[in-house]
């Protein structure tokens, strides 16, 4: 063989090493679906496009000075910070007036968005998001994420908030996007969890994983046990219990970054209900409901004290609820101290 010829055996790419993007996974879901017109997988795509304009503006937070409060705090009493409104911006700008989306809710927009007014309709879904979960740990440059939901629009609801107000099991997709160390976009359709990395030097997101399994079980357990005192006893006899048998704690302060690590490395995820937040604290249907069709759809299990999470019925945009998810061993340690 002369030098210049190519051994294609040698250099020949095996399956897996295939190099697929989140675009093409699209649209190989698409294809899959005969009757598909592409706007499902349109609004996946704008998805994507927020989750790079995100990314790059956190990366050069600091240098562009957009870190810290804007003074304002949101509906939920919150304090907004600076990038909490330019992520929901940049989510509203990629989603907005688009064919196929009827409605857009946020967790900085007190009321959901009705886009295409003339037409809502025609629009066949709805989109939820937190544009930047964790934020507070933006200043000390933690990680941060994004999470979104989206439903079929009922267009025979008689009012938005009845076609928003969808249990969690009628989600037809659900995701996160993961500003850590790198860029992670974890995506599912309701068949199977895939998971992408965004290569900044292409600007493409390439699948890393795809039919992703949480582990079974996993000593780690993530809370925020400043709060511990006022826990139900229930999930202190847990603390204790776990604290017995070896386990570790971890908590990053963004349920992004937390289900991230228990869907890779096993463990599990709590917020109960403590004296400031009676409720629990996250947001039913922009946090808790897309975390919990993933965390399933790995094979993990995730609870509201012992009810599924993805069958409360919402009664409010902004409603709150406990969370238990994780490995199925583990939500299940914790169920039986309940
Ligand atoms: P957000 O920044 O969207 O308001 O969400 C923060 C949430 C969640 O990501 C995290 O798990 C939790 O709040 C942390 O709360 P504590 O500081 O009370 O532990
Ligand atoms: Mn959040
Ligand atoms: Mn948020």
């Amino acid at each position: 063989m002369s030098p210049h010829e190519l051994d294609v055996d040698q250099f020949a790419l095996t399956r897996r090493d295939n190099l697929t993007t989140l675009q093409s996974h699209i649209l190989a879901g698409q294809a899959k679906h005969p009757d598909a017109t592409g706007t499902f997988s349109w609004i996946l795509s704008a998805i994507s496009l927020s989750a790079k304009v995100i990314s790059a503006k956190i990366r050069r937070a600091r240098i562009d000075d957009v870190l810290g409060g804007i003074g304002n705090t949101n509906v939920q009493g919150e304090k907004q910070q600076k990038l909490d409104v330019i992520a929901n911006e940049t989510l509203m700008r990629c989603l907005g007036n688009r064919e196929g989306v009827a409605i857009v809710a946020s967790e900085e927009n007190e009321e959901p968005l009705i886009i295409q007014r003339q037409s809502t309709r025609d629009g066949r879904y709805v989109v939820l998001f937190d544009p930047l979960d964790g934020s507070s740990n933006l200043d000390t440059c933690g990680g941060v994420g994004t999470i979104f939901s989206i439903l079929r629009h009922d267009s025979l609801a008689d009012t938005v908030e009845e076609s928003v107000l969808q249990k969690g099991t009628r989600q037809l997709a659900a995701g996160y996007v993961l500003y850590g160390s790198s860029t992670v976009l974890v995506l599912t359709a309701g068949a199977g969890v895939s998971m992408f990395v965004l290569d900044p030097l292409i600007g493409a997101f390439l699948r890393v994983a795809d039919d992703l399994k949480i582990p079974k079980s996993g000593k780690t357990y993530s809370t925020n046990e400043g709060n511990r005192r006022s826990f139900d006893p229930g999930y202190q006899r847990y603390l204790d219990w776990a604290q017995e048998n070896g386990y570790s704690s971890r908590y990053a302060g963004a349920m992004v970054g937390d289900v991230h690590r228990l869907l890779l490395q096993g463990g599990v995820f709590l917020y109960p209900p403590t004296k400031k937040s009676p409720e629990g604290k996250l947001r039913l249907m922009y946090e808790a409901n897309p975390m919990s069709m993933i965390v399933e759809q790995a094979g993990g299990k995730a609870c509201a004290g012992k009810q599924r999470i993805l069958e409360i019925q919402p009664k409010a945009l902004h409603q709150r609820t406990s969370v238990v998810l994780g490995s199925p061993d583990e939500v299940a340690h914790v169920l039986e101290h309940l």
